[in-house]
This record gives structure tokens, sequence and C-alpha cells, in this order.
């Protein structure tokens, strides 16, 4: 069974939109239909049978575009099948599974989509400001921790759980 699935990200750095753009060929692979788009760009998710919601993590917390994206297709999103996930870890902490923001959880209960995966994510030099490097001392974290045979496998299991039909409550 082919699907039309969306691919949506929030980046600020550009690293989940290249997760997202990997994410869309598996699925592409699989078989189904799949636009990946930028979260701001996307007006309206009536056309497809399923949606990937992804967005880095900042001190804790989604993107704003994301958060007010699943806010804003809350009741779409509902009769949809939803699959979210956010990027973040670095350095030491890479594989350690993320808590999902407060806001975050409240509307992924209302959509009753899948947990949060949690991807490792990269810190590119640029994010490093004067300021923060001051403040946090992040530039031990600088580099790319983005595992992509975790993110190819997820994939694939979104892919394949599409091949089934949804069971209704
Ligand atoms: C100022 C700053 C704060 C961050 N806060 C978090 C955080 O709270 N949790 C986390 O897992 N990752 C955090 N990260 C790491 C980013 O989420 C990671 O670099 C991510 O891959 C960036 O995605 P993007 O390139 O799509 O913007 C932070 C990075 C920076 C620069």
């Amino acid at each position: 069974m082919s699907n039309k699935v969306l691919v949506a990200y929030a980046t600020k750095m550009g690293s989940t939109g290249t997760m997202a753009a990997v994410i869309g060929s598996e699925l592409r692979a699989a078989g189904h239909q799949v636009d990946v788009h930028e979260i701001g760009a996307v007006l309206a998710v009536s056309e497809y049978d399923a949606v990937i919601v992804g967005s880095a993590i900042y001190q804790g917390r989604w993107r704003p575009e994301a958060v007010r994206f699943l806010r804003d297709h809350e009741r779409q999103l509902r009769n949809r099948r939803v699959w979210l996930f956010h990027s973040g870890p670095i350095g030491r902490s890479k594989s350690q599974d993320q808590p999902t923001p407060p806001d975050v959880a409240r509307l992924a209960r209302l959509i009753e989509a899948a947990p949060v995966k949690t991807f490792a994510g990269e810190l590119q030099a640029d994010a490093i400001t004067e300021r923060l490097s001051r403040r946090a001392e992040l530039d031990h974290l600088i580099g790319d921790s983005r595992d992509w045979p975790k993110i190819r496998a997820w994939s694939r299991e979104v892919a394949t759980a599409l091949q089934t039909a949804r069971v209704q409550p």
C-alpha cells in the first residue's frame, strides 16, 4: 500500500533538514510518495495520509514553528498517522534519549502520535557565537553525531508500519 507522506522539519542550522531528506528517501525507496518540506512552508496537511514532524532541540525546547505547526494542524493530524522526532544530543550525551518538551508532549497526546524518537544532532562551529562559547564552553561539542544507520532503520520501521492499515479504535 503506497501512502502520501509529508516529512516536515524545523531547523536553525540545517542539520535536521538533512535528516528529513534521508527519512524521505527511505520512505520513497519503500514505495511511498513523499514530500519533504521546511515546516514553515507547509500550509495544509489534508493531502497526506501520514505526517512525520521533526524539530531540532534548543535549550530543551522544540523550535517554535514546529510547536505552532502541531497546534495549528492538531485536528487534521488527529485523523492521520503521525510520527515525531527530535534532533539534539551531541558529545557525551549523543546516545541519550531527550525528554519531550511538555508543550510537545501535550500535543502529541492529543494527536495520538507515536512516542517521540530522539536522534543525535550536529553542532556546527557557526553556532558557537562569542557569547555562547564563553557561557557554555560548547567548543568541544562541535561535530556531527548524526547516526545515519539509526535514522534509516527508524525510517524503514515507519515505512513498514505504513504498509499496514491503521487499526481504528
Ligand atoms: C545554544 C544551543 C542549545 C542547545 N540545546 C540543546 C538541548 O537542550 N538539548 C539537546 O539535545 N540539544 C541541544 N542543542 C544541540 C542542537 O539541538 C543540535 O546541534 C541540533 O542538531 C541542531 O539542529 P539544526 O542544525 O537543525 O538546527 C543545542 C545547541 C545549541 C547551539
